[in-house]
């Protein structure tokens, strides 16, 4: 049985090797279906946003074998245990912390860069920290050779980055047990933050923080979501 499963698995990875990569205008296409089918016909409704899903090629930023799976409506397995998100989501949350163009904006898990360069394309400058070295040269790379300009640093992101802070924006896109402190520190006055937060594995809520100009600190639940977990220092064991 477990052979036989084996010649199927084995057969499928040489028909998918075997198909010859789409062209780019399919791609293209693909995309713009994307954008009508899986966010405007949702809730996401800013332009720039939309604009910036139609742009990015997502394909780019995915494995090779998976290049065909790009443009669905889930996320998919960039290597060492880490995901890119589901386009919705990464639009959702593009759109949640209301961006300005020039706004100075941290992501926290760079993973493939495609959020990132989302950002980008909106016009922020970005700034954006992975925890995992392998991920974030291959994202510097890919980020470099398509002509986004982000810049990438390999640390723990919930200590954020001082150097550069404060920022407009703040989008954290692994799961925190916790809000981390240092993130809050470095959000401007004014500015938003959006988490996936959550006490267990596999069921967070995505959370919006916003920062008022005077400082006080409010947040909200805006939905339900999956994530991979923020690891590293700040964060509670389970
Ligand atoms: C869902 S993936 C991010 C997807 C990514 N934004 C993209 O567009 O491909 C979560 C990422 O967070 C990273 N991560 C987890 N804990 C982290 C931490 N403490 N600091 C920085 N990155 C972290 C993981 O290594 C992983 O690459």
């Amino acid at each position: 049985m477990l052979k036989r499963v084996l010649v199927g698995c084995v057969a499928l990875l040489a028909l998918a090797l075997a198909l010859p990569a789409p062209a780019a205008e399919d791609y293209a296409a693909a995309r713009q279906l994307m954008v009508a089918r899986q966010l405007a016909a949702r809730d996401i409704s800013d332009p720039r946003v939309l604009a910036a899903m139609d742009q990015v090629p997502r394909h780019e930023f995915v494995p090779p074998a998976l290049r065909g799976q790009a443009y669905r409506d889930h996320p998919l397995p960039i290597g060492q245990g880490q995901t890119i998100s589901q386009p919705y989501i990464v639009a959702f949350m593009s759109q949640a912390v209301k961006l300005k163009p020039g706004d100075k904006v941290l992501e926290i898990g760079t993973g493939s860069g495609y959020q990132a360069a989302v950002l980008a394309a909106m016009g922020a400058k970005v700034y954006s920290v992975e925890i995992i070295p392998e991920l974030a040269a291959q994202a510097e790379a890919r980020l470099k050779r398509l002509g986004y300009a982000v810049q990438i640093r390999v640390g723990d992101g919930n200590q954020g980055w001082p150097q550069e802070a404060p920022f407009e924006a703040i989008l954290v896109t692994a799961a925190a047990r916790r809000i981390p402190p240092k993130l809050l520190e470095q959000l401007k006055p004014g500015g938003r933050m959006i988490i996936p937060v959550g006490s267990g594995p596999w069921s967070e809520e995505l959370v919006l923080v916003k920062k008022g100009p005077g400082g006080k600190v409010t947040s909200h639940s805006l939905m339900a979501v999956r994530f991979v977990p923020l690891v590293g220092g700040d964060q509670p064991k389970p």
